[in-house]
Parts: structure tokens; C-alpha cells; sequence
């Protein structure tokens, strides 16, 4: 599937047909193609916690109203993000460059986040919902179905996965094969109200 089909054909499907399986090689091709989503400074800052455990998915279905999708899908990936992967090992994000372009990116990026716990935030934002795209639309040219998702209890979800304290939770990512189309396709707002030139 191309990728105009894949973004034209993705949908944040409901109803996941619980007895798919994703093989091991698509769920690997999936992860890659999130790995391969942009970072600032290439910080790479996305965790992504796959939830194997019956008895976890169970608990974070409870965390999340019931809503069936969590069970269901295939796949069920909690998108996390390091806070602070801006001040940790940071030589790996450039080692095969010079070093005086090491040091550069080094010193801008932390002239960025120091002491700059939103903009800390936002980026752990950012990372994961660039990386939540790629899966979704990697998902969909593989002929899967996904549904990204924030309607959950984040505290709760954060204890079941023991999040470390300077990492966030961004959404969750269901993925496996839909049991039953969406809905048609909710109303789009006109380019008027989104779009603007030069200024708003
Ligand atoms: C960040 C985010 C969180 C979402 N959370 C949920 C959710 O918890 N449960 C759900 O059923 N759908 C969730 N959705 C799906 C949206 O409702 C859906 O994407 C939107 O209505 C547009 O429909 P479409 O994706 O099929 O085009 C979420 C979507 C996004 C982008």
C-alpha cells in the first residue's frame, strides 16, 4: 500500500478482532519505522512499553473505562518518553560525527532544556506523536488497523508499568486487525479555520 492510501485509509478503529495475531516480523517492522520518526537533537527520548501480560492489559482496560480496545488489538503499546534524555549519555546521539560537532550539539541542546521543564515535556510530546504516526501508518500499509489513545487513568497506567520519575506517558497505541469498520469519516474542518498565510 502506498503511502497516500495508508494515510487516507487509516482509521481509529474500535473493535479489534481479539483472536489476530501479528507475527514477530511485523511487529519488529512496525517498531522500526517508529524508530525512524524525528527527534530534536536526535535525543530519541520515545520508550515504547509493550504490554504482553494478560492480567496488565486487564488492569490498564480498567484504567481505561473498559474500553474494549485495550484487550482486543494485538498490540497494545504504551508511548512513554524520557524527559531527561537531553542530560543522559548524550555522546551516543552524535558519536559518528567530529567532535567539535558533538560539542556543539551538545551545548545547544542543553542551553534548550536546562531548567525548562515544559519545553522538557513538550518534546517528550512531540517524539511520541511523531512515532505514534509512523506505527499507525506503518499498521495500515501492512493491512492492520489501529486506534491511538489518552482516554485512560495516566496515573494508573504509570504505576502498572513502573514509570520511571523523569519519564512521561504520552498515549496508547492499539494495533491488530479491526472486527468491525469505522464509523465514516467524521467531519473535517475547512481550510479556512486551519489554514492560514503569513499571520492568523
Ligand atoms: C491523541 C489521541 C487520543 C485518542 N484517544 C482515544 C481514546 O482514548 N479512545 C478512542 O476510542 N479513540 C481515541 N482517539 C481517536 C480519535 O477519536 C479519532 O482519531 C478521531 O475521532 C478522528 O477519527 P479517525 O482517526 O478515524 O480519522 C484518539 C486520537 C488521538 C489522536
Amino acid at each position: 500500500m502506498n503511502l497516500f492510501d495508508a494515510i487516507q485509509q487509516r482509521r481509529a478503529v474500535k473493535t479489534f478482532d481479539a483472536a489476530c495475531k501479528i507475527p514477530e516480523q511485523d511487529v519488529k517492522k512496525i517498531l522500526s519505522m517508529a524508530r525512524l520518526s524525528p527527534t530534536a537533537y536526535n535525543q530519541q527520548n520515545y520508550r515504547f512499553v509493550i504490554i504482553q501480560d494478560p492480567g496488565i492489559r486487564e488492569k490498564i482496560k480498567t484504567a481505561a473505562h473498559g474500553q474494549a480496545q485495550v484487550s482486543d488489538a494485538s498490540l497494545l503499546i504504551v508511548l512513554c518518553a524520557d524527559t531527561k534524555a537531553w542530560e543522559k549519555n548524550t555522546e551516543q546521539y552524535w558519536s559518528n560525527t567530529t567532535a567539535d560537532l558533538q560539542k556543539a550539539k551538545l551545548q545547544a541542546m542543553q542551553q534548550y532544556y536546562l531548567n525548562r521543564e515544559q519545553a522538557q515535556r513538550d518534546e517528550a510530546m512531540r517524539s511520541c506523536a511523531l512515532a505514534a504516526q509512523n506505527m499507525m501508518l506503518t499498521a495500515k500499509a501492512m493491512h492492520y488497523d489501529s486506534c491511538p489513545m489518552i482516554g485512560f487513568d495516566f496515573d494508573a497506567v504509570a504505576k502498572l508499568i513502573q514509570l520511571p520519575a523523569d519519564h512521561v506517558i504520552s498515549m496508547m497505541l492499539a494495533i491488530g486487525k479491526a472486527s468491525q469498520a469505522a464509523l465514516p469519516r467524521f467531519p473535517q474542518l475547512a481550510d479556512e479555520q486551519l489554514i492560514f498565510f503569513d499571520s492568523f
